[in-house]
């Protein structure tokens, strides 16, 4: 698999990109090497890199605790005191080695420690390596709201290994097979067909998957790196996604999703609005749906539920005076940005999906 071109950085897959790093170290003078990982990450995902990556420089390692719990500005502060405690300077490197909590907080640390120093993203989940660790995005949540705080900033590399998935909770790899969905739905159709051929996740399919998921995320932020256009294409089933995933996370007797199973509702709804304002085909919008039900089961949401989720919805970091605009699409693979959409129809979208 060829490596990919970023604006300032490649993007490198499997075996070879352990060559790629090897030869990046040895031939940058470090003055110290620390790399950032959670428990899981430590136990499952430091033994292959230890294993594929030899280097005489030594490592420090710094942990963080799991989940997005941690991704908020304590965990910074720890982090950058341990840094400075370590005395890590402007030619240190952080190697960020976990999924999107580790890269997002890891590159937000090492952009701001002594106004940025490098750091390499080696994304472990499956939603990692095609989306979070792609695309210059870093940053932590702040109280309960998402993403608040963090800034553009780019990974000298980025290392895309599959190994790191085989530990992986399935229902992780489910969560991270809702983006890949999504770049299916919103951007590729070839690539949708290829998932719906592969219901059992196929290891060739899966790299194949990764690989292509991984360029479109990256020739997405090419074309729009700040996010005035283009990059909204990301955002397919995102807009309602988000505003559930919300919604059942602080709502007591909602059981926890998955931000995946957040999305696959989203998208589902989204292929629904898209038959009102795109002429999508009913039929294959029913396909849609019951393939994205059969993959990711149903999530229970009920008429009582509705106005919570529409009220998050207008809090939508990305609304502007409390309009969301959606991503539709108008066939599998080809995206409408910006389409404004009313929330009666809304309500329709989401009796389409409980129904
Ligand atoms: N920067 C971006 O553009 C961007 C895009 C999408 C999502 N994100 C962020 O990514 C985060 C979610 O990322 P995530 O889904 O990777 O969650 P995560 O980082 O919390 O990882 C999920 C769980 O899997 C464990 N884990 C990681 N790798 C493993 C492995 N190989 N084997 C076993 N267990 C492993 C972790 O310890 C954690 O418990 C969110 O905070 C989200 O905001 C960022
Ligand atoms: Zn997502």
């Amino acid at each position: 698999m060829d490596a990919l071109k970023a604006k300032d950085y490649t993007i490198h897959f499997n075996n070879a990109a352990y060559v790629a790093l090897q030869d990046y170290i040895e031939n940058t003078c470090f003055s110290k090497i620390f790399i950032v990982m959670d428990a899981l990450t430590q136990t499952h995902c430091y033994p292959i890199f230890k294993e594929k990556f030899k280097t005489s420089k030594s490592l420090n390692f710094l942990n963080i605790g799991m989940g997005e719990n941690a991704k908020d500005i304590e965990t910074c502060v720890s982090l950058w005191q341990q840094l400075c405690d370590l005395e890590a300077d402007r030619n240190s490197l952080i190697v960020n080695l976990g999924g999107g909590v580790v890269t997002d907080l890891g590159g937000f640390v090492a952009s701001t420690l002594k106004r940025g120093i490098s750091f390499i993203n080696i994304p472990t989940t499956l939603l990692g390596m095609v989306d979070a660790s792609i695309g210059g995005k870093t940053g932590i949540n702040l109280g309960a709201l998402k993403n608040q705080v963090g800034c553009f900033s780019n990974p000298k590399m980025i290392i895309i290994d599959t190994d790191y998935l085989k530990t992986l909770d399935p229902r992780e790899m489910r969560s991270g097979m809702a983006e890949i969905i999504k770049y299916g739905l919103s951007y590729d159709a070839k690539l949708y067909e290829t998932i719906l051929k592969n219901p059992t996740e196929n290891n060739a399919f899966l790299t194949e998957a990764i690989y292509r998921s991984a360029a479109i995320k990256n020739n997405v932020v090419l074309e729009d790196p700040n996010e005035q256009n283009l990059r909204k294409v990301l955002n397919f089933g995102h807009s309602l996604g988000h505003a559930i995933e919300s919604y059942f996370l602080k709502t007591a007797d909602k059981p926890n999703l998955t931000h995946g199973e957040a999305i696959a509702v989203g998208m589902v709804t989204a292929v629904n609005l898209s038959c009102h304002y795109c002429d999508f085909n009913l039929a294959i919008a029913d396909s849609i749906k019951e393939f994205i039900i059969s993959y990711f089961g149903k999530v229970t949401i009920s008429k009582a539920d509705y106005p919570a989720i529409i009220d998050l919805l207008k809090h939508d970091k990305k609304a502007e005076s409390g309009i969301v605009k959606f991503v539709l699409i108008e066939q599998i693979g080809k995206y409408q940005l910006n389409c404004n959409v009313s929330e009666a129809t809304l309500i329709e979208a989401l009796n389409y999906y409980s129904a």
